[in-house]
């Protein structure tokens, strides 16, 4: 698949053979934020391997793709409330991040069926992986060192 081989992407494939996410990366320390980006990653392993199948339908990318999508907005839903239970003082700009993602999803749901089954697979590794893959570590990383911290005081 020709987008793995690009340097930006390599850098989040563990092992590029089997397209599996270097999870070590994204650890946040707080179990219940870790254990849902876990899941989130699963579903991304999930769509990258039905991805890279030689004949690889169309149809059943989408369908992987809505799986992670569906989670990954379940996932922020539960990181808000989080934040609202602590008064989080950054829950602004975490919340903006969160809207910047569904903006693109839809984006990404509404064109991806004009897109070439490559460029699809592309749009999708810029989304579902580079963008939300930086956010958790760098916002959901934030956030959870501030949670961990509440909770020891
Ligand atoms: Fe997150």
């Amino acid at each position: 698949m020709s987008i793995f081989n690009s340097r930006v992407f390599r850098f989040f494939f563990k092992n590029r053979r089997t397209m599996k996410i270097d999870r070590q990366l994204f650890r946040t320390g707080h179990p219940q934020i870790d254990s849902q980006h876990e899941e989130y990653l699963d579903l991304l392993d999930e769509l990258f391997v039905i991805g890279r199948e030689p004949q690889s339908d169309k149809k059943k990318v989408e369908a992987a793709l809505n799986k992670a999508i569906d989670y990954g907005l379940k996932h922020f839903i539960v990181e808000e409330q989080l934040m609202e239970s602590v008064n989080y003082p950054e829950i602004d700009a975490h919340r903006k991040k969160h809207s910047e993602f569904r903006v693109r999803v839809e984006k990404l749901q509404r064109d991806g069926q004009y897109l070439s089954p490559d460029a699809f697979l592309h749009e999708i590794n810029l989304v579902m992986v580079k963008w939300l893959c930086e956010q958790m570590k760098t916002y959901d990383r934030e956030l959870a060192e501030y949670l961990m911290k509440r909770k020891n005081q």
